[in-house]
């Protein structure tokens, strides 16, 4: 059965550490695999912006001896409407992966349901499993473990990358924390399948509205933006709701609130970042930051899991 890779919890946690021994294993043997040797190409598709992600996914296909295809889809019918059903069919028939960057999760899911190879999400409003990949190395490989170890995610609970950190972390064993206004609560259904992993797994979810609460003996806290892409209309209201948290503070990550995790607590934030609004740029550029590593790792971990997936197909 073709594997896709739509939402965190579509790798089971002994899967999920395979993917990132791959991923450590690639790092240091950069040009040692050869999966798509050929050229076989991979479709990676774009409904929105990207930088990291257009880029490692480029890099990557190409080390690993295949041909990135990369299209933004507002140049293609997709664009315009063609159905999705359609362009997995086209797809299919010529590429070893398609990657897609979209809005609605249902939209990948349809791409999924009528395609022959696998698919990867990269990144809906729902969901950025990739990116939590690299994050889970990246964690492992300042902190040498994941198991029992606390994340907590400062800003919008309802985000992709929140969702992503509740299913992905919970699938490694970790306590994930959620410090969120009211307003921006986690899915509860998301909520619900993390939990349920987290019974299996050791691990713990936990949803708070105090930001500080949330900081409290952390191993690592991300952070993302305050206005996902698809959400700019109703950015004025997330600044101020974020911005504020009622308690004389707010959801921002900075100085303060990163004294409140363990020593050595990483910092972490997918990118791109608004120094000022949800991270102070003195965390950002601080020495417990590893974003840097950490978008490096989107490279190595987005490599692994292509080569997983076609193990795997
Ligand atoms: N972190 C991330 O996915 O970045 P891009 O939006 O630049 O791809
Ligand atoms: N939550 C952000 C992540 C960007 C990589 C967004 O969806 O815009």
């Amino acid at each position: 059965m073709t594997r896709h890779f739509l939402r965190d919890d579509d790798l089971a946690p002994a899967e999920q550490a395979d993917v990132l021994d791959l991923a450590d294993a690639m790092k240091k043997d950069r040009f040692g695999w050869r999966t798509l040797a050929g050229p076989r190409a991979v479709a990676v598709l774009f409904d929105k912006q990207s930088l990291r992600t257009r880029v490692s996914l480029t890099v990557g296909i190409a080390e690993l001896g295949g041909h990135p295809l990369v299209i933004d889809t507002q140049a293609t019918h997709l664009g315009r409407g063609e159905a999705i059903e359609d362009v997995a069919r086209v797809l299919s028939r010529q590429v070893a992966v398609i990657a897609w960057r979209t809005f609605a999760q249902q939209r990948i899911e349809a791409l999924a349901a009528a395609a022959t190879v696998p698919v990867i999400n990269a990144l809906t409003d729902q969901f950025h499993p990739c990116q939590v990949l690299a994050d889970l190395q990246t964690i492992r490989e300042h902190h040498g473990s994941l198991g029992g170890r606390t994340l907590a995610f400062l800003g919008d609970g309802a985000s992709n990358m929140a969702h992503s950190y509740l299913l992905g972390g919970a699938t490694a064993g970790m306590t994930v924390r959620i410090g969120a206004p009211e307003r921006f609560r986690p899915g509860e259904p998301v909520m619900a399948a993390a939990a349920r992993i987290a019974a299996q797994t050791g691990a713990a979810v936990e949803f708070v509205t105090d930001p500080r609460a949330a900081c409290e003996g952390a191993d690592v806290i991300a952070t993302d933006v305050w206005a996902s892409m698809g959400t700019e209309d109703t950015r004025a209201e997330r600044l101020a709701v974020l911005g504020s948290s009622g308690r004389d503070d707010s959801y921002r990550l900075d100085g303060p609130k990163l004294a409140l995790g363990r020593p050595g607590c990483l910092v972490l934030h997918c990118l791109p970042a608004h120094r000022g609004e949800e991270i102070s740029a003195d965390v950002l550029d601080g020495p417990n930051s590893v974003v840097w590593d950490q978008a490096e790792n989107r490279l190595h971990s987005g490599k692994a899991l292509l080569a997983w997936l076609l193990e795997h197909a």
